[in-house]
């Protein structure tokens, strides 16, 4: 089977296509084909030694994919030949919080192997099956990004109908927040540097745009719109260079999730108004399977569609990866892995 394989040196030029052997399926592993693959930002910084400058090479990228299961072990109940599924980011983390460093650290695209393989085996239990109305280009999306957003807003935060939501952004996470929470009924408010793209995201149903290039104290339109009240939800992906916006921008007793650090990761910052305010911060990581599938369930009812933005062929993962680092992307960039 062929696989991207980042070989012994960080840097998407080290990325090659390479024939690897099938290994046996364990009695407790399905075998998947894999169809479709998709881009996080996270896989940037993973095969330039910017997530981790330890990581143990040579390594699979990318965590997000879905496929068909091809075989599967002697003890397998969970699954069958046939069956269409997603593989789960973290392999060993079923509930709601994550419990032990194994569920954090046993993750898909680093340091386990990832999607960017025709074959993977993956344990039972760490794999989703895919809502029937979803292709395997749109179900690739779901695990990672999707998740991400879903935990913020549901899982961790219970979001309520009519609250306000921000989302910054218009990459895979905040697309994928904005058509959550206009799917819980609350009023969407999309910042982005593109009016173009604002468009898009007014397509999908946001409520209020702010290009956060022209107006850099986006807060204070955040306020307007509230009635001078602030938002109930931040979904917070540029950390360090948009957090003090973000703390402006919240309500009392507000949650801002603490998702992404795009715009810096360490900044010195006036704390007060989060403890004066009451702010509640989250720090989302991902999330669990048993959170992936009620979001399946969710995604199955609504009928919702993914944003997918550009389909890359297989063979050209090093250009999708220098596509996404380059943020022209508005959603989701997948990988045809099947093709
Ligand atoms: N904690 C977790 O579990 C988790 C999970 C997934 C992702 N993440 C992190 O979340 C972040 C987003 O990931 P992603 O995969 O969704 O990325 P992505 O698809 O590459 O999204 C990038 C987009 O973010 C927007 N952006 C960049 N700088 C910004 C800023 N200063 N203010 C507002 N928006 C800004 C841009 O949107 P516009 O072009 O519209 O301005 C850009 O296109 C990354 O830091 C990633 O590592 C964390």
């Amino acid at each position: 089977m062929r696989a991207q394989v980042l070989e012994n040196t960080f840097g998407m030029e080290n990325i090659q296509l390479r024939e690897r052997e099938i290994p046996p399926v364990l009695d407790h592993e399905i075998q998947i084909a894999v169809k479709a693959a998709s881009l996080n930002f996270r896989d940037y910084l993973m095969v330039t030694g910017k997530y981790n400058p330890k990581l143990k090479l040579p390594m699979v990228p990318l965590s997000d994919g879905a496929g068909e299961v091809v075989a599967v072990g002697k003890a397998v109940t969970r699954f069958k030949v046939g069956d269409r599924v997603m593989p789960c980011f973290s392999q060993n983390w079923i509930g709601k919080r994550p419990l032990s460093d194994d569920m954090r650290k046993n993750t898909l695209g680093g340091p386990l192997d990832g999607t960017a393989r025709e074959i993977m085996h993956v344990p039972e239990w760490a794999a989703v099956e895919i809502p029937a109305h979803l292709s395997y280009a749109e179900a690739a999306t779901m695990p990672c990004a999707a998740l991400t957003a879903w935990s913020a807003l549901v899982t961790l935060n219970h979001v309520q109908p009519g609250e306000y939501v921000v989302v910054l952004g218009t990459g895979g996470v905040s697309i994928f927040a904005l058509q959550f929470a206009k799917m819980m009924g609350c009023k969407v408010i999309v910042t982005s540097g593109s009016d173009d793209k604002l468009k898009q995201a007014e397509a999908l149903g946001a409520d209020y745009l702010i290009n956060y290039k022209e107006k850099t104290e986006w807060a204070k339109e955040v306020r307007k719109i509230t009635g001078m009240v602030g938002a109930d939800h931040i979904i917070e992906v540029g950390g360090a260079g948009t957090l003090e916006q973000s703390i402006r921008a919240v309500r009392m007793d507000g949650v801002i999730s603490l998702i992404g650090i795009l715009a810096g990761s360490s900044k010195e910052l006036n704390l007060l108004p989060i403890l004066m305010q009451n702010v509640r911060m989250q720090g989302v990581l991902v999330g669990g399977r048993e959170g992936f599938e009620a979001m399946c369930a969710a995604v199955a009812a609504h009928k919702l569609k993914p944003a997918i933005d550009e389909t890359f062929a297989f063979a050209d993962l090093q250009k999708a990866i220098r596509y996404l680092a380059d943020g022209k992307h508005f959603g989701k960039v997948v990988v045809n892995v099947a093709d």
